[in-house]
């Protein structure tokens, strides 16, 4: 694996391959995806494209890539470990192993002393009564594994919800942890690469509605030095931990207490989509350089302040976006859907009033309340 890896195989043909393969392209990359159908969104980027139904076609992309990697954390461990007999996999093994179970990621948060909330693994409505005992409420439920967009959780309020919430989600392995009083929810992004090279972004500030996300601000607003360095130390001793290889991303609380870990994605990230118009080198680049044995790019903003607007269930009027300055539209061409992500808007701005005043002018992009 040197910067003459030029193959690059991905596990899943979704919106982050796409972007990948654009970001990867001006650095003569080639890029191959193994998905579900050709009419995915990276499909048409990736050549030749490795069918799963078809029965050869992992065995294809592994033959074709120098390198391999992946979009979702719920990618099976036994297969990446399969395939690193032969063909090098970033991010390798730990990483995605740690990554697809809460429980697992809150063991390393605790063993590398990151706060989290106070939790407790639930496998039986006796244990979920238990653990409420042992957590207090309000706490959030959640199933240990494949959640996203905040599916798979129940908060629970009081004790009388208990059974409701596990014949819900329940009937299989599920965390229940702290609910936390947080001021804002932040992420940060950072890139390691096999030489130990580190490079972080700036925080994010991230607004979720209904469990999706759905806008980045970027940088946070009121950032400080200290809260900044706080969070890049948490992701140096994940990062070293984990022996970690590409994007990595740790989404964070802000509390009146500080910093408090949620979950992490061993991958690039919705909330790291702002550094394609926002930052000196985007996020997608920075993983292709790190997965290639490249030096990496500058993570610093280039503007004062950026946002990213998720596009969600309908693609809407875009035309209105093409018409503004320093609005970046992204499209995933993806069908319409009720909750489904299918492009976002990035914003680039001298100041936060500029900012605020194209956000009224995106107002139908963004959720009405
Ligand atoms: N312990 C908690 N206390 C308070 N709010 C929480 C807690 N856990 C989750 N939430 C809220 O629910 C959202 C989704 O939770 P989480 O990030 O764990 O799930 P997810 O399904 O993996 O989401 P995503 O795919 O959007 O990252 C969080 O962004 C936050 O707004
Ligand atoms: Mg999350």
């Amino acid at each position: 694996m040197t910067s003459s890896t030029k193959k690059i195989g991905v596990l899943g043909a979704g919106q982050l391959g796409r972007m990948l393969a654009l970001s990867g392209a001006p650095l003569k990359k080639m890029f191959s995806f193994y998905g579900q159908s050709n009419q995915e969104p990276a499909a048409q980027l990736g050549h030749p494209f490795f069918s799963s139904q078809d029965a050869n076609g992992l065995a294809d992309l592994i033959d074709f890539a120098d390198v391999i990697t992946y979009e979702s954390e719920n990618t099976d461990v036994a297969l990446i470990r399969e395939i690193a007999k032969t063909t090098p996999v970033y991010p390798a093994e730990k990483s995605l192993y740690t990554a697809q179970h809460r429980g697992r990621e809150k063991a390393l948060f605790d063993q590398l002393d990151i706060p989290c909330a106070p939790y407790q693994i639930v496998d039986s409505l006796d244990s979920l009564k238990v653990a409420v005992e042992e957590v207090g409420l309000p706490a959030v439920l959640k199933t240990t594994t494949e959640g996203y967009d905040g599916k798979g959780q129940f908060v629970l309020k009081e004790a009388r919800q208990i059974e409701q919430a596990w014949s819900e989600i329940g009937g299989r392995e599920l965390v229940l942890e702290g609910f936390v009083n947080f001021q804002r929810e932040l992420s940060i992004i950072a890139v390691r690469n096999a030489n130990n090279e580190h490079v972080y972004y700036p925080l994010v500030q991230n607004v979720h509605h209904d469990g999706i996300l759905r806008y980045t601000i970027a940088p946070a607003r009121n950032l400080t030095e200290a809260i900044q360095k706080e969070a890049e130390a948490y992701m140096q001793r994940l990062l070293d931990e984990l022996d970690h290889v590409g994007v990595l991303t740790l989404e964070l609380f802000d509390t009146l207490d500080g910093l408090i870990a949620n979950e992490m994605a061993p991958r690039v990230h919705n909330s790291g989509h702002w550094t394609q118009d926002g930052a000196e080198t985007d996020q997608f680049e920075n993983h292709v350089r790190a997965i290639s044995g490249m030096p990496l790019g500058d993570t610093t903003a280039c503007q004062p302040i950026a946002a990213m607007i998720n596009i969600i269930g309908q693609v809407g009027d875009t035309e209105k976006v093409l018409e503004m300055p320093n609005v970046f539209l992204h499209l995933y061409d993806k069908e319409e859907r009720p909750n489904r992500k299918l492009g976002h808007i990035n914003i680039v701005a001298e100041t936060e009033e500029g900012l605020f005043d194209v956000f009224k002018k995106l107002a139908s992009f963004l959720p009405k309340s």
